[in-house]
C-alpha cells in the first residue's frame, strides 16, 4: 500500500478515528524532515510496537531562535516521503504552520527545571517552541505511543515531563542514537557540513567516548578538562556537561548521581552539532 501524505488536520483526525474504530493502536514519530537513518529507526520501532504509524514533517518556526538557522534548515519533502514509503510508514502528516497553530489554546507548562541547562540555556525559547508543537501534534494524532531519539536526550526528558504534566495517556519511548560507523551521530544538520570539517565533527563523539571509557579510573573534573581541551582545539565549543540523567542538573563528582550522561554542543564549520552519551 502507498504511504498517504496529508496536510489537513481534519483529514488526519478522520483517518485516526477510522483506525481506532478498527481497534488499531497508533504510533507517532514527530520530525522536521530531512530524514535519515536515525529518523527511520524511530519508524521501525513504531511499526514493531504499534499497528498504525504516523510520521509528521513540520519545520517548526517556534523552536528556532535564529531566523538564519530556520532559513538554512534542510527541506526535502519529496525524498522524505519516498524514504517513509520504503520504511512502510502508514501515514505522513505534513501540515502548514496555520494548520498547526490556528486552533492552539494558550497554556502554562512547568518544565520542572529541565530547561535550565544545555539546550534550554544556550538556545533561549527553544524548548518552549518544542513543547508547543509537540503538545499540539499529540492533541491531533492522539497516539498510544510516541517515539523520540535519545540523540536529543533533553528533548526526550522534557516530552516525558509534558506527558506527566498534562496527564496524557501516551507512552513516550526513547530510541538509541543511530551513528555513522566513525561515531558521528546522524543529524539533518550533517548535510551542511563540508567534507573537510568531518574530522572536527568527530571530536564530539570522541570526547564523549573518552569520558565513558575512563570514568571509573578518573576524577570527573580532570576528565572533563581533558575532554574540553580536546574539543576546544578542533571546534567552537559551546558546552560539555556531565549531568544527572533524571534531573539534568550538572554533577561535580561521580557519586553525585545514580545515573549520569555527558552532553556536548559545538560549532564546526558554522554548523551547530549536539551529542550525548550514557556514562552509567
Ligand atoms: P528532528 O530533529 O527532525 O528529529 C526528529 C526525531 O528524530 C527526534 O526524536 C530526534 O531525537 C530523532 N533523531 C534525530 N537524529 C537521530 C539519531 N541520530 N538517532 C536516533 N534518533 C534521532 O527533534 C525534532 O525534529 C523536533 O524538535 C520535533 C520533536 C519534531 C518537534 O518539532
Amino acid at each position: 500500500m502507498r504511504t498517504k501524505v496529508i496536510s489537513s488536520t481534519i483529514q488526519l483526525e478522520q483517518i485516526i478515528s477510522a483506525c481506532r474504530s478498527k481497534g488499531l493502536t497508533i504510533g507517532f514519530v514527530p520530525t522536521m524532515g530531512a530524514l535519515h537513518e536515525g529518523h527511520l529507526s524511530l519508524i521501525k520501532s513504531s511499526k514493531e510496537q504499534t499497528d498504525f504509524t504516523v510520521c509528521s514533517i513540520f519545520v517548526n518556526p517556534k523552536q528556532f531562535n535564529k531566523a538564519e538557522d530556520l532559513d538554512h534548515y534542510p527541506r526535502s519533502l519529496k525524498m522524505d516521503v519516498s524514504k517513509l514509503e520504503a520504511a512502510k510508514c502508514d501515514l505522513v502528516f505534513a501540515p502548514t504552520e496555520n494548520e498547526i497553530y490556528q486552533d492552539e489554546v494558550p497554556f502554562e507548562f512547568d518544565f520542572a527545571g529541565l530547561d535550565q541547562y544545555m539546550e534550554g540555556k544556550f538556545r533561549s525559547g527553544h524548548f518552549n517552541g518544542v513543547v508547543h508543537v509537540v503538545k499540539r501534534l499529540f492533541e491531533i494524532v492522539r497516539p498510544e505511543k510516541a517515539f523520540f531519539g535519545l540523540k536529543d536526550y533533553q528533548q526526550f526528558v522534557i516530552i516525558q515531563q509534558l506527558v506527566r504534566f498534562f496527564n496524557l495517556p501516551i507512552d513516550v519511548v526513547g530510541c538509541p542514537t543511530v551513528r555513522e560507523k566513525n561515531g558521528l551521530a546522524l543529524s539533518s544538520r550533517n548535510s551542511q557540513l563540508d567534507t573537510k570539517d568531518i574530522p572536527a565533527a568527530l571530536e564530539l563523539s570522541k570526547a564523549l567516548n573518552l569520558i565513558k571509557s575512563r570514568f571509573q579510573k578518573s576524577n570527573l573534573d580532570a576528565l572533563k578538562k581533558q575532554a574540553i581541551n580536546q574539543l576546544e582545539q578542533h571546534t567552537k565549543l559551546e558546552y560539555l556537561i556531565i549531568a544527572n540523567s533524571r534531573t539534568l542538573s550538572p554533577i561535580e563528582k561521580w557519586s553525585d548521581a545514580q545515573h549520569a550522561r555527558a552532553f556536548v554542543a559545538a560549532e564546526v564549520g558554522g554548523v551547530r552539532l549536539i551529542d550525548n552519551v550514557e556514562i552509567f
